[in-house]
């Protein structure tokens, strides 16, 4: 059984209160917040969980095996940091930090600690993302050609973060678990049309070692909400569409083949478009997921699957992006580990 304690009951801490106290594996001992009413609100909730505005008193309690954080993005790296040198391991909310330097002190900072650090990469954990790596590992697509996605809605604009350090950590961790590689270039064209200084849409292009190339178009403003993703590959094409309630993934048997030439200069393509199948998938909740693999990563000393490395890598190709969004849509190469240039 594992002790843990959360820092940050706002937007989000709740959901992941909520199913840490289901897992049979760990005990919620503390919610922290530096504001007494988001205490009120969890004390009110779960009575049995103490109550702190003082994260120090957390990270003194020797019975806390483990910190959950879940504050503003600005302030993941202190956090994180004492709870290391605490000897606390570490699940912290995406991005993992706010630049590539205080990353990889992170990183560095749990492998001489001998911790666990974990990020709360969620989608890495969704049953249809899941789904797609399977198809993919199973080569069911060929070789993969590009991918474009939108993350777009009348969404809540944030004070301390722009859209892309908001949403694009999401589609950036599900791409890095997928393709199994970061992208090395990044350019962005993006606007702060309501807050001045703070981008509200941004459109992300990525080049990856491998050739493949991806698009991230996130907003948060659009009539509609989308949270769609296309995945183009030599043999076939894939549809993942988060809003849809049954049929999330869709696999389409399309694609353009490339004749060789029978005289010389001539060539031809032959369109295919064949069966749309849509594979049956789990449902269970991401977050329970990503709890469950926390605790099971702390019970066994295994690595995460949304470990420090993929934290960084995420942050990086976030640093890149702004740079080449306050340059004009440069494009900006990505170096993890040692920051961009
Ligand atoms: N994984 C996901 O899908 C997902 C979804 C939403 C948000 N998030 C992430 O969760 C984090 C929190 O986002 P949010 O929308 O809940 O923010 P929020 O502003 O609603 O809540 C943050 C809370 O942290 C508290 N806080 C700030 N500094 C503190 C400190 N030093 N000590 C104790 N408490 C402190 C604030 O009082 C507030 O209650 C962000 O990193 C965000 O990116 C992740």
């Amino acid at each position: 059984m594992k002790t843990v304690a959360l820092i940050g009951y706002g937007y989000w801490g709740p959901n992941l209160l909520r199913n840490y106290m289901e897992l049979p594996g760990a005990t919620v001992k503390w919610v922290c917040d530096s504001r007494p009413e988001a205490l009120a609100k969890a004390h009110a909730r779960y009575p049995t969980v103490a109550g702190t505005t003082d994260y120090r008193e957390v990270l003194a309690d020797a019975q806390v095996d483990a910190v959950l954080i879940a504050t503003p993005i600005s302030t993941h790296f202190p956090l994180a940091k004492d709870a290391l040198l605490a000897g606390k391991h570490v699940f912290v909310e995406k991005p993992m930090t706010g630049s590539t330097a205080e990353a990889v002190d992170l990183v560095e900072l749990a492998v001489a600690q001998g911790l666990t650090l974990m990020v709360g990469h969620t989608f890495v954990f969704s049953p249809p993302v899941r789904k797609v790596k399977e198809i993919i590992d199973s080569g069911e697509l060929g070789d993969i050609y590009f991918v474009t996605s939108s993350r777009v809605n009348l969404g809540l604009h944030q004070k301390d973060a722009s859209v892309v350090w908001d949403l694009a950590p999401h589609d950036l961790s599900i791409l890095h678990y997928w393709l199994e590689e970061s992208p090395n270039g990044v350019s962005v064209a993006g606007r702060a049309c309501i807050n001045p200084g703070i981008p509200d849409v941004a459109f992300i292009n990525l080049r990856f070692p491998s050739g493949i190339v991806a698009e991230l178009q996130v907003a948060w403003l659009s009539p509609v909400k989308l949270r769609r993703t296309i995945v183009v590959g030599s043999r076939k094409m894939l549809l993942y569409d988060d809003t849809e309630s049954v049929e999330k993934v869709k696999i389409f048997d399309h694609g353009v083949d490339f004749k060789d030439p029978q005289t010389f200069g001539e060539f031809q393509l032959s369109y295919r478009t064949g069966d749309i199948v849509s594979p049956k998938i789990a449902g269970s909740e991401p977050l329970f997921l990503e709890a469950s693999h926390f605790v099971e990563c702390l019970e066994t000393g295994g690595r995460p699957i949304t470990d420090g490395a993929a934290g960084l890598a995420v942050v990086a190709s976030l640093e890149a992006a702004d740079y080449s969004l306050r340059n004009g849509g440069c494009m900006r190469s990505i170096i993890t580990g040692s920051g961009s240039s």
